[in-house]
């Protein structure tokens, strides 16, 4: 495969559609997928997308095909909650026989949720052509249930969508031939772009001039009780220098119900959509965070960042962009914070190809 100028009306009156056949589950799956199912709608693409169902919040799901302008999913599989086992094995279950019944030319699969592992396993079974939407990231740390995914999804692909060059260096470690790979950039910076204008125009009513936005919800970090404690100690501190504005995801709200734990002053909301959070993003002084996607949104919007984990799977946002990581050193948390309050935070820069067309890329790679 090779990237092609080709022109597209000729293209149509001399090739058959090509279905394309988009499997999303959760929220961070959203924003990578929409860029690409809007630039293969400027080919003569046949597209169906599939929503597993793993987030079905409105909060989690809903809004963002909203805010994102995404087409309604053709099906959606309602898996839910449950184990890891449990909940892959039902993707995998439900996802069989829709494959089967809507024959795609090729299926793509974004990011490292438990739904992609799922469906890149039903279409390795099946001999169904695969692609992978952010490949080759690894954090090396197998206790991180996403690393797993990662490097199980990414051996069973055959069409590979890195983000940045380390990727690519992990995919060839792991034995995958170079013509697989194709670095296209950042897909998710391009939902980032493209939607910065519109959380520029969010009122900012009641809103501190300085604030630190807070994002948790990562197992390691929310489901054992004396971490998430010592995590929402220093989390109390921080907010007595700078106010914390923490949307919570509904995991780490029951885990804090659950554990009963008190919150104090914090200032704990519901998740917020896309448009909202992007606004709170470029505004804040630091991003606390153990996301990954933030980290990326971060770099691109030159926000101070201080990641609550002691490895990440998108290194060139501490090489290249404002990322720090904390680790578990707590200590290390109020010392860094110190460093931007005084006006010495890191100043990044934005990674190569991380500039709003990952998706037309990805695009016109599929339909070469
Ligand atoms: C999942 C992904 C994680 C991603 C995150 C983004 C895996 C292994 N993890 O984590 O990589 O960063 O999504 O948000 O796939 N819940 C709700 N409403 C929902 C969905 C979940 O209340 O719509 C609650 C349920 O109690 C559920 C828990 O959140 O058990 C965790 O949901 P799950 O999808 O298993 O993992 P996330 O923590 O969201």
């Amino acid at each position: 495969m090779s990237l092609i100028s080709a022109n597209k009306a000729e293209w149509s009156d001399t090739i058959a559609a090509m279905h394309v056949l988009h499997v999303v589950g959760a929220r961070p799956n959203f924003l990578k997928a929409a860029p690409v199912i809007r630039a293969l709608s400027k080919w003569p693409v046949q597209q169906t997308l599939i929503h597993t169902g793993q987030h079905y919040d409105p909060a989690l799901s809903g809004i963002f095909f909203a805010q994102l302008n995404m087409p309604d999913p053709d099906v959606n599989l309602e898996v839910g909650s449950g184990s890891h086992a449990w909940q892959t094995a039902e993707v995998m279950r439900r996802f069989e026989p829709v494959l089967l019944e809507r024959k795609p030319d090729i299926v793509v699969v974004y990011g490292d949720v438990n739904s992609t592992v799922a469906a890149a396993l039903v279409c390795a079974k099946l001999n169904i052509r695969l692609a992978h939407v952010e490949a080759g990231l690894r954090s090396f740390d197998r206790t991180m249930p996403e690393e797993i995914n990662r490097i199980v999804t990414d051996q069973l692909t055959d069409v590979l969508f890195t983000p940045s060059e380390d990727a690519d260096i992990n995919l060839q470690h792991e034995g995958i031939p170079k013509e697989r790979i194709f670095r296209v950039g950042n897909v998710m910076i391009d939902s980032l772009v493209r939607l910065l204008p519109a959380a520029m125009q969010c009122a900012r009513n009641g809103l501190p001039e300085r604030y630190a936005l807070v994002t948790l919800h990562r197992p390691s970090n929310v489901d054992d009780s004396a971490s998430l404690r010592r995590i929402l100690t220093s989390l109390l501190e921080v907010n007595d220098a700078l106010e914390v504005i923490f949307p919570a995801h509904p995991r780490t709200r029951q885990r804090i119900e659950q554990f009963g734990i008190d919150t104090g002053k914090l200032h704990l909301m519901e998740p917020l959509p896309y448009i909202e959070f992007l606004s709170l993003q470029s505004h804040a002084t630091v991003l606390i965070t153990d996301s990954g996607g933030i980290q990326e949104e971060t770099t691109y919007l030159g926000v101070p960042c201080l990641t609550l984990r002691s490895n990440t799977e998108r290194p060139v946002t501490v090489t290249l962009g404002t990322n720090v990581l904390i680790g578990q050193d707590l200590g290390r948390l109020s010392s860094e914070l110190e460093i931007i309050l005084d006006g010495k935070a890191k100043k990044g820069s934005i990674p190569p190809l991380w500039d709003g067309n990952s998706g037309k890329r990805i695009a016109e790679i599929l339909h070469a």
